[in-house]
């Protein structure tokens, strides 16, 4: 089945594409050796990129997401252009720095669109390698999804359509999905917010602040640096965190003020550990999907891709701040821990203090999944962390033994038949399982704390896997097709840790 000849030779013809492919990729840094030698990175100024990078000053102005138009003039339709391209950012005084956007933006232009929708967006690839959109946790048919199965070639163009279904409201995202391109298109930063609406959402009253999370490093020369060898070990982390694109944002609310926030992970592989100095966090949704209840947390755990909408009301007196941080996570053996670090900030205002929100209950009543007909196991691995370079393509990170090959079912679902996943993480550190379209629920998880977890239950398109845990997930993808599911560390997605299901 697995042919150690045949999957060496593939990984050679790969090694061959992605290493012409990142030729002419603005004038990355990186290097290490391993993959990143592999992706035709100079190993140039690898040290530099580590050592003394320029950080961004905190305590801008909180600055929202541009939208992207609607150019169709007709009720009920969605029509918009993304073109993904090279462009320049003023991050740093004096500084401009080559990074990668949508519309010549990073984060690029938020689309916001309602439940049935017909959505249309016209990408054109200016990128000097291929790419693809993928709309990340949207429940749309499998060849409109931008899987690197459907590469949208250096300098062509393409149409995505699809209809977003009743019942599908919630946050996602988008990003591009290219063959073992996916990290660095990211990092450089080709990704934004996706929000569908609901015409009958029970928080619409509420205002809405969108908290779009990257992470960025820079090199001393204020440049967005390369991987090295232990990002593609251990996924790159930035050594900043940018919220919309700035960095410790700020902002003034007026006195007991209601909020709902849609906060995003959008990072490589930065784990957040989300805490709120100055108010209380209810959990709403989770990913794309809203809980049937709100769960007061007093931290919230965001793995990489992850999404949770939160509402918060801000302190009834003026002059108060409510801050939003992180806090030190440790994802595994080996992997160096991040300091907390301040999101944004938010201080009330002298005006008259605004009356408490009544939380509606129940909040939604989520979709039943049917008792499953099928038991299929994944099992996570990333065996050969740790034992330095000349890690094969594929070889160090895998689901159930195997590296990714786009030619290759590695599952088989039936369409609309619900089935039980047992995934369970071999591996030493986490991984956050993403499974493309649709939402499963969390129904189990053998860690000793999962019962105030606001993820038991919930429906998520990504969950957090930590070393040693098993977890029981319930699903049903409901059109047809090829869809991936993958370690959403896009490292690791890029070295093999993904796999397809063919749902028939
Ligand atoms: Cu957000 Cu397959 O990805
Ligand atoms: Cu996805
Ligand atoms: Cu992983």
């Amino acid at each position: 089945m697995n042919d150690p000849l045949t999957s060496l030779e593939t990984s050679r013809r790969r090694f061959v594409l992605s290493g012409l492919a990142a030729v002419g990729l603005s004038g990355c840094g990186g290097g290490g050796g391993g993959f990143a030698a592999m992706m035709g990175a100079s190993p140039g100024n690898a040290a530099n990129a580590q050592a003394s990078g320029v950080l961004i000053s905190g305590g801008q102005t909180w600055k929202s997401l541009s939208l992207l138009s609607n150019e169709s003039g007709t009720p009920g339709a969605f029509a918009g252009s993304l073109t993904a391209a090279t462009t320049s950012a003023a991050l740093t005084a004096g500084v401009s720095t080559q990074i990668l956007g949508y519309n010549g933006i990073s984060p690029g232009p938020m689309i916001e669109a309602y439940e049935g929708d017909r959505v249309r967006v016209a990408f054109m690839n200016r990128l000097e390698q291929d790419s693809t959109v993928h709309w990340h946790g949207m429940p749309i048919p499998a060849d409109q999804d931008g899987n690197p199965m459907d590469p949208v070639a250096t300098g062509s163009a393409r149409d995505y359509a699809f209809v977003l279904p009743a019942g599908s409201a919630g946050s996602y995202w988008y990003h591009p999905h290219p063959h073992q391109t996916t990290h660095e298109q990211v990092f450089r930063g080709l990704a934004s917010a996706f929000v569908v609406r609901s015409r009958t959402d029970p928080l619409a009253s509420l205002p809405e602040r969108i908290v779009f999370i990257t992470d960025l490093r820079l090199d001393a020369l204020g440049q967005i640096a390369g991987n090295t060898a232990a990002d593609f070990r251990n996924g790159r982390e930035g050594d900043q965190l940018l919220v919309n694109g700035a960095r410790q944002p700020v902002d003034m609310v007026a006195p007991g003020q209601t909020e709902r926030w849609r906060i995003y992970n959008a990072t490589n592989a930065r784990y957040l550990q989300i805490v709120l100095d100055g108010a209380t966090m209810h959990v709403v949704a989770l990913d794309g999907s809203m809980l049937a209840a709100p769960k007061t947390v007093s931290a919230l755990l965001l793995a990489p891709a992850q999404r949770a909408d939160v509402v918060i009301r801000v302190p009834v007196s003026a002059n108060q701040n409510v801050t939003a941080r992180t806090v030190a996570y440790n994802r595994g053996t080996g992997i160096p821990v991040q300091p907390g670090e301040v999101l944004f900030a938010l201080t009330t205002s002298s005006g008259a203090v605004v009356p408490a929100f009544a939380m509606p209950s129940p909040l939604s009543t989520p979709p039943a999944i049917g008792a499953p007909q099928r038991t299929q196991t994944v099992v996570l691995n990333d065996m050969g962390m740790g034992m330095g370079m000349g890690m094969g393509m594929g070889g160090s990170f895998t689901i159930n033994g195997r590296g990714f090959d786009p030619g290759r079912d590695d599952m088989t679902m039936h369409v609309g038949i619900p089935e039980e996943w047992i995934v369970r993480n071999d591996g030493m550190m986490d991984h956050p399982l993403h499974i493309h379209g649709c939402a499963f629920q969390l129904v189990a998880s053998t860690r000793s704390d999962i019962a105030g977890d606001p993820r038991l239950s919930a429906f998520m398109d990504t969950v957090n896997v930590r070393p040693g845990e098993t977890l029981r997930l319930h699903l049903q993808i409901d059109g047809p097709g090829r869809r991936m599911f993958h370690c959403h560390i896009l490292e690791h997605e890029d070295q093999g840790m993904m796999g397809v299901v063919n749902v028939q």
